[in-house]
């Protein structure tokens, strides 16, 4: 509706109670500051669209993409009569709205200069939430009142964190996860964030009105457009049930469909990696300790301890092909490592030249006679100029040695310089590096983009991102937070896959130079996360050799699937639990994860989900009595017994601990030797 003013205005009910007040809407445009009043309503559409679409790999085989439409199409008064359409999306569990900027000879190339998109709240509510950083994701989250929210004291302490930009102490990212005390859950994010900044919300606490705030250029602009053009939506989930905001699939559905109809080259993979070690420094992504200095034949000096050579990586595909898992990465392959952060250069890595260890026709080979992928890495140091002049070349490359995906990152300031990771700058050059990977089929993990918004509908070879504080925080700060893995699904998954890094074994000492970390957690929860932490790309994170001391424990991880047919969320609550069942693709395999925050939790998981008649074989991997995070993180125990539908799983989940489970239909011969879950 309008106001008298002109100014359109639009509220949200859930169950006839309000969720959001009247709000306002509209923009500042650099040539006109007041596209926000003095509209008219010169016509509205509606529709209803309830279909069904099978997501390329997913959470669930089948959507439902049912909802309301309405357009409400305005013109401002005034000698240049310019058109804003604004479109809303009703769905059962939520709402999306976009602005639409229709092609009209009043407004072509305009700068957006302000989002004037208010969300009003009814109250003072709960809130996690982390600094609205125009360059980071990577923070602990804090759990608040809303009126509390002061990000000053959080971005101080996140020395962790390689480039920090938060100019407003009341600002937050999205998705923001909110809880009122009327016990109403309500997460708010974007969809489809395409040629557009990343929205973050400013905090007014006076009125608890959350305001949009897009990241601005190098010149402090928001977005340059041309119409026409849409904005991203802007979402509001809502449910009295926390489950219900984790079973949403409303952010996909207002992402555009996969354009591309042959996506069958397109594997979810569990993958290991060098990874772990560079992290906690027992090798180097650099080949040389020094950069730019050579030996008297002119070669680079050996460090000695450079991570990716031929010889560690035959190991890692060897210990791939011995467990079944599908990929390898090795990061600090290629050269360039000895100065890449820190100096806001450009031209760092060229993405084709490995380091003189690194046999890259021997390693392919080796790795196709074994029947492993190679996943490739392409750190750019956060200079997109050098990797967009690059990336034909570097997509060939890939091409030419089968690597079938990359992960990507921006570690550091990014070139352009000025612009943010968070920009609509980066924004574009994220998507077109997605572009090229899908030309030259290959899969994406970027490290460092903005939040996902679930744009992985629209390019399904998106598997996985980054853009938060991941398991790697653990090997180089002072780690995560025992609940931070219980708001992740409410806040950075909600708009897409997470690669998280889950499955450390070794729990204390597993870096040389600061003894004292260890990750804050059991070793039962990190298999947990393999479930609770969805994913298509998951990495089995840490090296072969503990692994090798736990072969009990590492069977769950070679048995749990990356690709599912159905998901059910059995109980969540942000910051406190998260127990979730899901059924491996084109199986009658199913898989639970059951994970708490630092407290120890006892819980109840009826298996009504199973096929009634069936027998399953139920193999549960459990926190040891004793186990602690702190003190006992990794004693565990494993015990089999034979479960059906009317089974009703029993849980014992340690301070910082969890439960990883898996269901399989079981032999006759099982049936007979072992107990019944009693
Ligand atoms: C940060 C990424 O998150 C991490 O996974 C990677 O190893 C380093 N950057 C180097 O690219
Ligand atoms: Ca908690």
């Amino acid at each position: 509706m309008l106001d008298e003013k002109g100014r359109p205005l639009y509220a949200i009910d859930y169950n006839e109670k309000p969720v959001v007040l009247s709000s306002a809407m509209g923009f500042a445009l650099a040539d006109d500051s007041t596209f926000y009043k003095d509209f008219v309503i010169i016509g509205t559409d509606q529709r209803l669209v309830d279909e069904t679409w099978n997501p390329v790999w997913g959470e669930v085989k089948q959507i439902r993409n049912h909802y309301q439409e309405l357009t409400v199409r305005l013109q401002q008064k005034g000698a240049t009569g310019r058109l804003l359409n604004i479109i809303f999306r009703v769905f059962e569990e939520g709402v999306g709205f976009r602005y639409q900027f229709p092609r009209q000879p009043n407004l072509r190339y305009f700068v957006i200069t302000d989002e004037l998109t208010e969300f009003r709240l009814t109250g003072d509510h709960d809130s996690f939430w982390i600094p609205g950083d125009y360059d980071s994701n990577e923070y602990s989250y804090t759990h608040s009142k809303l009126g509390e929210v002061d990000n000053r004291p959080v971005v101080a302490a996140a020395t962790d964190i390689a480039v920090r930009t938060v100019p407003d102490p009341y600002s937050v990212q999205t998705p923001l996860m909110l809880k009122t005390a009327a016990g109403l859950y309500i997460n708010i994010h974007e969809a489809a964030l395409v040629n557009f900044a990343a929205m973050q919300l400013h905090v007014d606490k006076a009125t608890m009105t959350l305001r949009s705030s897009l990241v601005p250029d190098a010149l402090g602009n928001k977005c340059f457009l041309h119409a026409p053009a849409v904005t991203p939506w802007r979402t509001v989930i809502a449910s009295d049930k926390a489950p219900a905001i984790l079973s949403s699939k409303m952010i996909l559905n207002l992402n555009e469909p996969s354009a591309t109809t042959d996506n069958s080259w397109i594997r979810p993979m569990k993958f290991v990696g060098i990874w772990w070690e560079l992290q906690t420094a027992k090798s180097t992504w650099n080949y040389s300790d020094f950069p730019d200095s050579t030996d008297k034949e002119g070669k680079p000096i050996r460090n000695g301890k450079h991570g990716a050579s031929t010889i560690n990586l035959k190991r890692y595909i060897d210990f791939a092909a011995a467990n079944g898992i599908d990929a390898v990465l090795a990061e600090g392959w290629n050269t360039g490592w000895e100065d890449w952060f820190g100096n806001w250069k450009e031209n760092v890595f060229d993405f084709i030249t490995p380091y003189p260890d690194y046999d890259i026709g021997e390693i392919t080979a080796y790795a196709k006679l074994k029947g492993v992928s190679l996943i490739m890495h392409n750190e750019t140091s956060g200079s997109a100029t050098n990797y967009e002049r690059q990336a034909d070349t570097a997509f060939r490359f890939m091409n030419r040695f089968g690597y079938p995906a990359v992960k990507t990152g921006y570690v550091g300031r990014i070139i352009p310089r000025g612009e943010h990771h968070d920009g609509q700058w980066m924004v574009n050059h994220y998507e077109r590096i997605l572009k090229k990977a899908l030309q030259h089929h290959v899969t994406v993990d970027a490290h460092e983009p903005p939040r996902p918004t679930g744009l992985h509908r629209t390019y399904p070879n998106f598997v996985a991102s980054e853009a938060g504080r991941g398991n790697e925080y653990h090997a180089f700060s002072n780690g995560n937070n025992p609940d931070h893995e219980t708001i992740l699904p409410f806040t950075r998954l909600m708009g897409g896959p997470m690669d998280y890094t889950p499955g450390i074994f070794r729990m204390k000492g597993f870096t040389g130079y600061a003894p004292e970390r260890q990750i804050h957690s059991t070793l039962a929860k990190q298999l947990a996360l393999y479930v609770t932490l969805y994913s298509p790309l998951q990495m089995a994170a840490d090296l072969p050799e503990n692994y090798e001391a736990k072969p009990d424990a590492f069977q769950f991880i070679k048995d749990v699937a990356v690709d599912w047919d159905d998901t059910k969320i059995l109980e969540a609550e942000p910051g406190d639990y998260i127990s979730i069942a899901r059924k491996a693709k084109g199986t009658g395999n199913w898989f639970i994860g059951s994970i708490t925050d630092e407290r120890s939790r006892q819980t109840v998981l009826p298996l009504g989900f199973l096929d009634a008649g069936t027998k399953y074989l139920v193999t549960i991997y459990a926190d040891a009595p004793g186990a602690d995070w702190k003190t006992n993180p990794e004693a565990y125990v494993i015990s089999r017994y034979i479960a059906d539908s009317k089974t009703a799983l029993r849980l014992s989940l340690a301070a910082g601990g969890g439960t990883a489970a898996s269901i399989v239909p079981a032999t006759a011969q099982q049936v007979k030797q072992l107990k019944k879950y009693k």
